[in-house]
């Protein structure tokens, strides 16, 4: 395999403002593939974030992981099509028409993807909601639905691409958080995959935030993930997120 290309990459805006946000997709757009909104920078600015990386003409990744009866999420789907989101997320576990009405109600540009279960959910955690077949059989059970619902792939561990791309199949989007770079600080992501580990164990796109937002150097960082080599990558800040399920 050669180095990473800039499309296998999405950057995570986690940060507080739309001026922040905006900075960095200026600062690497052409150089990182997508850009990810999540719940932090939408609640607090999400209309202006989305007609800045509009303009910017910068591909979106809406990930607001929406969960609500079918016809909410169709129209909550349909609120945001105007913004032509690359890629937008919904809980798998939302059920197959759910997932269904997503995808009927996305822009035509739009690849909706399903959660299958968080990875901050540890085996027992899974357990105690009753899902009594446990980590893998939930994800393999929701995956499959996602898949009937007409949803383009999975956003899941790293530890799960290998078996989601035997349920997505060649075409299928596999997309990974939780990966560190060689070299990098693991901050709370404690089962992480280096970029490299992630794309041959079958992931199309990974995830990364802090590894570059805190970087001292992001464009060396992004050049190292890209050449696959190994430096020192960055100050680390505490952390808020948890990350739980163990390895296969
Ligand atoms: O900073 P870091 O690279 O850990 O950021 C990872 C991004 O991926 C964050 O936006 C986080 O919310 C998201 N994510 C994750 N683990 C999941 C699902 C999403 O880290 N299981």
């Amino acid at each position: 395999m050669g180095g990473l290309k800039p499309d296998q990459i999405i950057l995570a805006l986690d940060v507080d403002t739309s001026e922040e946000a905006l900075s960095w997709a200026k600062r690497f757009r052409g150089k990182i593939g997508t850009f990810k909104i999540g719940l932090q920078l939408y609640l607090r600015s999400g209309v202006e974030v989305l007609s800045g990386l509009q303009k910017l003409e910068v591909p979106i990744f809406l990930d607001l992981k929406f969960h609500d009866i079918p016809n909410t999420v169709g129209q909550a789907v349909r609120a945001v099509a105007p913004w032509k989101p690359r890629f937008l997320t919904v809980h798998a576990s939302g059920g197959e028409e759910m997932m269904a009405a997503a995808v009927s109600h996305a822009a035509k540009e739009t690849h909706v993807l399903g959660v299958t279960l968080l990875t901050s959910l540890s085996e027992e955690a899974v357990r105690a909601v009753g899902w009594h077949s446990g980590v893998d059989g939930a994800v393999r059970n929701l995956s499959t639905l996602a898949k009937k619902a007409g949803l383009a792939g999975v956003v899941c561990s790293p530890h799960e691409a290998k078996s989601e791309r035997l349920v997505w199949g060649e075409k299928g989007e596999v997309v990974t958080p939780g990966v560190r770079p060689k070299g990098s600080k693991e901050d709370d992501q404690a089962r992480s995959k280096t970029p490299r580990e992630a794309l041959l164990d079958g992931a199309s796109r990974i995830v990364l935030g802090r590894p570059i937002l805190k970087a001292a150097n992001p464009e060396a960082v992004l050049e190292s993930i890209l050449a696959e080599e190994s430096i020192p990558i960055h100050e680390n800040k505490k952390s808020d997120h948890i990350e739980k399920r163990g390895p296969k």
